[in-house]
């Protein structure tokens, strides 16, 4: 983990209010592990507003270049949206505990809500890379907001779910999970809260093993404030630092209160 300066390659629109930014990133895209995030700064360098930094999942890590995909939902990432090619992104990362294959898993079920497909396509990546079959079921709120599989590698099997049945399986992302289960031997999400309940409940029926990247809200990202707790079966976890991926079956109920 450091901070660094990264070089905007390219900041496109992939969907309604969607954005997949390259920046190019020497030593960090190759430290960088799948469910890692960055902390950006989101503002100009003459203001401190906002002074938080915002964190964004690791999309993609490959040649020295990060890529990452974000929603502009408010200030922070509608900065982000503004930046062209060549202006400078000021990072700290890459941050936390992320995704680690399964030993002896041939078959992997990635389940991701719109932006929570970001942290699950670069385990996708490594985990094609060595041989390992993955299907990833994406949820979207409608076509104009689905990620193009171009984005994805094409050895990806990548199902889509629509909220208004405008592209793929009319309904939730989840009810594409059930004729899966039995194909996979290990499950991983990323997305709403309300989405990995629904998938912990499904998968947690199983046995197999289950994984889940957080996206609470974070002010430090370095474990220190708290503010990303969530609780667990043994005591309170940072997702900050503890994860943001975590084992599913050692959260406690309690962490889906923000569904
Ligand atoms: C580990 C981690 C990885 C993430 N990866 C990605 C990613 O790859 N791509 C991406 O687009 N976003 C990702 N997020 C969410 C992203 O950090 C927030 O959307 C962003 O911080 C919002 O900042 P803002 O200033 O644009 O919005 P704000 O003005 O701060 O908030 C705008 C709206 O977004 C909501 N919001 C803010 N933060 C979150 C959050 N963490 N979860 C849900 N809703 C939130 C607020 O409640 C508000 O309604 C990730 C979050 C975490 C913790
Ligand atoms: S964001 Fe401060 S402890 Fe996690």
């Amino acid at each position: 983990m450091r901070l660094f300066t990264g070089r905007v390659l390219a900041n496109e629109p992939v969907g309604d209010g969607l954005f997949m930014l390259s920046m190019a990133a020497p030593d960090v895209a190759a430290e960088a592990e799948p469910g890692q995030f960055i902390h950006l700064r989101c503002a100009p360098p003459n203001s401190d507003d906002p002074l938080l930094r915002r964190p964004i999942s690791v999309f993609r890590a490959r040649d020295d270049v990060l890529w990452l995909y974000y929603d502009s939902v408010g200030r922070g990432t509608r900065y982000l949206s503004r930046l062209s090619t060549g202006d400078p992104v000021d990072c700290l990362g890459p941050l936390g505990r992320g995704f680690r294959p399964v030993r002896g898993a041939r078959n992997v079920l990635m389940v991701g809500g719109g932006i929570g497909l970001a942290p699950l396509s670069m385990f996708a990546d490594e985990l094609l890379d060595d041989d390992v079959s993955v299907t990833i079921v994406a949820g979207f709120r409608t076509a104009a907001r689905a990620l193009d599989p171009r984005w994805l590698d094409p050895r990806v099997e990548y199902r889509v779910a629509t909220d208004d049945g405008s592209l793929g399986h009319s309904g939730l992302v989840t009810d594409l999970v059930a004729d899966l289960l039995d194909w996979s031997d290990h499950v991983c999400g990323c997305g709403p809260a309300r989405m990995l309940e629904s998938l912990v409940r499904v998968a947690g029926a199983t046995s197999k093993p289950i994984h889940v990247s957080l996206e609470e809200r974070m002010a430090c990202a370095m474990g220190v404030c708290l503010s990303c707790a969530v609780r667990a079966r043994d005591g309170v976890r940072r997702v900050c630092r503890d994860g943001p991926v975590f084992d599913a079956r050692t959260l406690r109920d309690v962490q889906w209160r923000s569904a």
